[in-house]
């Protein structure tokens, strides 16, 4: 399930490749993304295989991993506003294609059920695409979470708190809490690859290679999947033991 890639770039043209194949297959196919700066070179692979090879994009729909709670979309740090600029606006991607959780909504506990019920409508995920917190939290779904959970609202760790304040001017503006798509809605999806990259995530690796499936390990669940896949430059595989990676040149 360990996929080594010599660099970041390599896991970004392999699976800007992939995707874009997905998409010419399956015009209407549902795919599930993530943010963070694992995902940047990713989406930037796959701007350049859409301009190559111009799939049709109108049948696409797309649902986020999660949002922060109390960050507007027009929040330079909000989720929303990541995707309509590394993403969404330079495919070309209309509003009514693209769901995120909406952070800022009265009704949190409506949003939830309504964005699992949303997806299960779609038809379920075709490709769910995960970074990984240095916790091993999937999505926001942070260690202890229920592998049968729904989306749901979310205390951010102090771990997270700690990693993600790094984005925002003043750290003290970092949100407390998000909206995430839950463990069961991920591993619902039809295909799943984790990616993670850089020296910083050698240790949830190595962590995640020893634990069986086991809820205080989010990433963990993907062993349960039939069909997922872990994407690693060397960096963040140089704590694994060479009999547990497949190399790809
Ligand atoms: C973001 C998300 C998170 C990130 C993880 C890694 O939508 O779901 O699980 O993937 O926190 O973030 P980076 O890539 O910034 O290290």
């Amino acid at each position: 399930m360990f996929f080594v890639f010599p660099t970041p770039a390599a896991i970004a043209d392999h699976l800007a490749h992939h995707l874009t194949e997905l998409i010419r297959n399956k015009p209407e196919c549902i795919l599930g993304l993530a943010t963070g700066s694992t995902m940047e070179p990713v989406y930037a692979k796959l701007l350049d295989h859409a301009k190559q090879h111009s799939p049709d994009l109108s049948r696409l729909t797309t649902f986020n991993l999660d949002e922060y709670i109390g960050l507007p979309a027009s929040h330079p740090q909000s989720y929303n506003h990541y995707m309509h600029q590394h993403l969404f606006d330079r495919l070309g991607l209309r509003d009514s294609q693209v769901n995120l959780p909406n952070g800022t909504c009265t009704d949190l506990e409506h949003e939830c059920a309504q964005y699992s019920a949303a997806i299960a409508n779609a038809g379920g995920l075709d490709f769910q695409l995960l970074g990984v917190g240095t916790n091993g939290h999937i999505g926001f779904n942070e260690p202890g979470t229920p592998f049968d959970s729904l989306t749901h609202v979310i205390e951010l760790s102090d771990n997270t708190r700690l990693d993600n304040s790094r984005f925002f001017d003043d750290p003290a503006e970092m949100p407390t809490h998000a909206i995430t798509m839950g463990i069961r809605d991920i591993l619902e999806a039809k295909e799943v690859v984790l990616v993670a990259t850089g020296e910083h995530k050698a240790d949830v690796m190595n962590l995640l290679y020893r634990t069986p499936a086991d809820p205080g390990m989010p990433a963990s669940a993907l062993k349960l999947h039939p069909n997922a896949r872990i994407y690693l430059d060397a960096a963040a595989a140089s704590r694994l033991p060479q009999e547990a990676l497949y190399h790809v040149e």
